[in-house]
């Protein structure tokens, strides 16, 4: 085959890779943005889930642990964050709906520096560099995508003090649940800190969810 043909095909394949990534790139950033929108639009309403009530798991956690650090991973408008910090807890939350955030400042600002709510994305956590006591997630995990959730996990691999817990509550995967959780990603939660406590639901719609209680122990 002549130069000029090979450097052609060279060419051809090269511009069909840099093009895939590029789609690639360019696909996933604008799911993420989309997913980011839908929750930034639910909070100019009152989202159902948004019930002002502390989740009834963590309740239980606070009252069989001292108080120390924790982040809330998706705080919403910081209900749950309010439960850890009346109990004497100094808390982070994060989320990506800024009216969400807005509100949950408002609502922990009483607990002046024991609080802080953070505009952000969990898979995107690299501004935070304190080990927590306990990482919790109530209804965050199943809402993002694959590439999100590896880097969320990494991000609990680092933030997580050792024996310290995480605590994760999620829908599985649906059909109505794009994302949601499985048990290939439990199975992988489980290589790295000690799996605890599994317990299965199903909510009033009909959806299966687990409350997943992890240690990480150094067992695992
Ligand atoms: C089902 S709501 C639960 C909110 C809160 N944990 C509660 O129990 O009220 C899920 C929350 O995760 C937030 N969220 C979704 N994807 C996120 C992401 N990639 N980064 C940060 N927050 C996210 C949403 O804005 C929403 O507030």
């Amino acid at each position: 085959m002549s130069q000029p043909i090979n450097f052609t095909i060279l060419l051809i394949f090269h511009l069909l890779f840099v093009s895939s990534i590029y789609n690639d790139l360019v696909n996933n950033k604008t799911e993420s943005f989309l997913r980011s929108l839908k929750f930034n639009l639910r909070y100019f309403g009152k989202p159902p889930w948004d019930t002002d009530i502390p989740v009834p798991e963590l309740v239980g956690f606070i009252s069989k642990h001292d108080h120390g650090t924790a982040l809330d991973l998706g705080c919403g408008t910081g209900t749950n964050m309010t439960a850890f910090l009346q109990a004497g807890w100094k808390v982070d939350g994060v989320d990506i709906a800024l009216l969400a955030v807005i509100q949950a400042r408002i609502k922990v600002q009483a607990y002046g520096k024991s609080a802080r709510v953070y505009f952000g994305n969990v898979s995107d956590l690299e501004f935070l560099t304190d080990e927590y006591d306990l990482i919790y997630d109530i209804g965050c995990y199943h809402a993002i995508n694959p590439q999100e959730k590896a880097s969320y996990r990494e991000n609990i691999k680092r933030l997580l003090h050792r024996n310290g817990s995480y605590l994760l509550y999620a829908f599985y995967q649906s059909a109505t649940m794009e994302y949601g959780i499985n048990e290939e990603e439990i199975a992988t939660f489980s290589r790295f800190m000690r799996n605890i406590n599994q317990l299965e639901s199903v909510d009033d719609r009909g959806r299966s969810a687990v409350f997943l209680e992890f240690r990480n122990d150094g067992v695992v």
